[in-house]
């Protein structure tokens, strides 16, 4: 199989396990391409044009989406909303088919509506990536983090990873858990009572409140950041507290005597969900977790773009 079974990526949900494995396959190889002293760089869509549209803020998705366009030598366009004429009330549909018009060939698309993609996927002919709807999907994001992980442990099957912090508002954590278990993980959520959704077991994770009791079970653990600018009303007493009772620290992680890998998709509040002597330790992968989204994103977009007939290397 050469082709991905979805015209868009819109989600982990929709994309099936073999469409994982060809992008991890195809990212691979890109990851060698970008490992080479010169020349990282293939002409495979030479002639397509991408556009960028982020209507929220971003530093490493937003990058990392322009650099793998570049990489893969299209012609990028980057739209940021503060800067346009959706401050004047044009619509996104509006927006979008215009940007369409002047003949762009691929969205990459970040906004703050959950299904955002999937309305626009209905109203356009060219494929769109979700960059992150919301707190709904952040599809790149988990195949980068499950891609990182197989990378550092094998095959994820079995392999039991916990997903720590703010589960409520974060759509990394949805992505990671339909993309984790297909790949055949266990999952375990833990963070407060008031930041795990009751319904989040109807997705077959396991939930704790305990952080040590989690940090004692899994093989990794991939931590998140409180989205304050997510949270309409107070969850926690303060930020000291939290750090308290679910910050992840060395002498926490010294006393459990065994080996946790350490992930997090970005940005790091240090010192709250994680102690700086944890995110810069020999047991964390973060920085590779931003090296291989090039890769992944890289072979998003090349698949999506119409897969292996269309390569020139
Ligand atoms: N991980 C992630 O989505 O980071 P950015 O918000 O900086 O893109």
């Amino acid at each position: 199989m050469s082709q991905l079974s979805v015209k868009h990526l819109l989600g982990i949900e929709q994309i099936t396990i073999s469409d994982i494995e060809l992008i991890f396959e195809n990212a691979r190889y890109f990851k060698e391409v970008l490992q080479r002293p010169l020349l990282r760089k293939v002409p495979t869509l030479r002639g397509v044009t991408i556009a960028n549209l982020f209507f929220e803020n971003s530093t490493r998705t937003r990058i990392s989406f322009e650099l793998a366009e570049k990489r893969l030598s299209a012609d990028v366009v980057n739209f940021s909303a503060a800067a346009s004429s959706v401050k004047k009330g044009e619509t996104l549909l509006d927006t979008v088919n215009n940007i369409l018009a002047m003949k762009v060939d691929m969205l990459v698309m970040r906004h703050p509506s959950p299904g955002a993609h999937h309305f626009l996927s209905q109203h356009i002919d060219v494929s769109i990536i979700n960059a992150g709807d919301g707190t709904h999907e952040h599809p790149t994001q988990a195949l980068l983090d499950c891609f990182s992980l197989q990378e550092k442990l094998g095959s994820l099957k079995g392999k039991k990873i916990a997903i720590i912090g703010d589960i409520m508002h974060s759509r990394v954590a949805l992505s990671n858990i339909f993309c984790l278990q297909k790949l055949g993980a266990k999952v375990t959520v833990c963070g407060p009572p008031t930041l795990v959704p009751k319904p989040i077991h109807l997705l077959n994770v396991q939930v704790s409140h305990n952080l040590r009791e989690t940090l004692q079970w899994c093989d990794a653990a991939n931590i998140l950041r409180i989205q304050l600018e997510r949270q309409d009303i107070q969850y926690f007493p303060s930020l000291r507290e939290y750090a308290l009772f679910y910050g992840v620290d060395k002498p926490m992680l010294d006393s459990l005597q065994k080996e946790i890998v350490i992930m997090h998709p970005g940005p790091i509040n240090r010192g709250v969900e994680i102690s700086s002597d944890v995110a810069d330790s020999e047991h964390s992968i973060i920085l590779q977790q931003v090296e291989h989204g090039v890769a992944i994103r890289m072979a998003v977009l090349f698949l999506l773009a119409g897969g292996i007939d269309e390569v020139e290397n």
